[in-house]
């Protein structure tokens, strides 16, 4: 199967690209950017096809989609930009989904995953996990707004044509990410300092506890989610959710590093946050596979194997 990755380069798109890849799949690398800082994304453009398109241009994407039998759709701006780029995200999160779901219909692409996100479900502060059957409350960011907005969007192409898409929330997706991608999380800010013998900063008392999902397990879950008739929204999380005191504390441990976090003002709204995984589970068979530990330890080695060594 032919598959268009929009946002192909990024963190997810290159994992998606490479397992579509293994599986047997075609995928069809879409991205604004020529290259990226990834590694992985330099293997994939020796390898497959590459077609550098601006999805917020509708004729730039129409001509990009052209062929493909199915879609994932990643490209977007997040949190961490939002604030200084509050057009642009918009524009990108909102009218790019549009044009991809527009080429899609025209294309009469059958299958598409849209990567959503846990935003959806607000500020939580519950221990219990966050279901797809909660109700969904009113956006506090302009990201959290175009990831709602999107998920209708895609139901809505559904309801109304036969382009069968579902939204996957991704709860904290952490991996290894290069220092010069533009949307990092944290895993791989706190572990380039701790690399760099710099004590990992703590903002507030670091009880904010959030349900971290390697970046491998996503991809599975969307390499899964393309291969079925899945159609609404679905979580993809762990279920568990741990603090990001605990967090730092794994990424020291695992490092075999003596530093001590340095705590700092701020850190945002109390927060709890893990998946019911239960509707990912039976409706594509998807289980994370990669604990807390184990994915940190695999961030670390990528982390490693990329860094140049340092001069002795
Ligand atoms: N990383 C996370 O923790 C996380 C969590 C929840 C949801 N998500 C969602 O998953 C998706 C993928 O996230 P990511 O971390 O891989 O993002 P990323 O920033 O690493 O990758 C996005 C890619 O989209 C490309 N892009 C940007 N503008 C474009 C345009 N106009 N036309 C074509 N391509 C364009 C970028 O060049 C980049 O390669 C996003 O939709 C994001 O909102 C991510």
């Amino acid at each position: 199967m032919k598959v268009a990755i929009c946002g192909a380069l990024g963190f997810v798109g290159t994992r998606v690209a490479r397992d579509l890849a293994a599986a047997g799949h075609e995928p069809l690398l879409l991205d604004v950017a020529p290259r990226s800082p990834h590694p992985l994304a330099e293997v994939l453009l020796r390898r497959h096809e590459f077609r550098r398109c601006d999805l917020t241009d509708p004729m730039s994407t129409r001509i990009a989609l052209a062929g493909a039998e199915a879609v994932f759709h990643a490209a977007a701006l997040g949190a961490k930009v939002e604030r200084e780029r509050p057009w642009e995200t918009a524009h990108l999160n909102l009218m790019g989904l549009v044009n991809v779901l527009e080429a899609a219909r025209r294309e009469r692409v059958a299958r598409l995953v849209f990567a959503s996100s846990a935003v959806v479900y607000g500020d939580r502060d519950a221990t219990a996990p966050v279901a797809e059957t909660d109700p969904r409350p009113a956006a506090g960011t302009i990201y959290a707004a175009t990831k709602a907005a999107g998920e209708d969007l895609v139901a809505a192409y559904g309801a109304q044509f036969a382009l069968h898409g579902v939204s996957l929330r991704f709860m904290n997706v952490y991996g290894y990410q290069p220092a010069a991608m533009l949307q990092r999380e944290l895993t791989a800010r706190v572990l380039e300092r701790v690399e760099a013998g710099e004590p990992p900063l703590i903002f507030g008392d670091g009880t904010a506890s959030f349900d971290f999902v390697h970046v491998d397990d996503v991809a599975r879950a969307v390499c899964l989610a393309l291969a079925s008739d899945a159609t609404g929204a679905l979580n993809v999380g762990t279920g568990v959710a741990t603090s990001v005191r605990e967090l730092v504390a794994l990424v020291l441990r695992e490092t075999g590093s003596a530093l001590q976090p340095e705590h700092r003002p701020g850190g945002g709204a109390a927060t709890t946050l893990r998946a019911d995984t239960a509707a990912a589970a039976a409706a594509l068979g998807f289980r994370t596979a990669i604990d807390l530990a184990e994915g940190i330890r695999r961030t670390i080695t990528e982390y490693r194997a990329a860094v140049e060594p340092r001069a002795a």
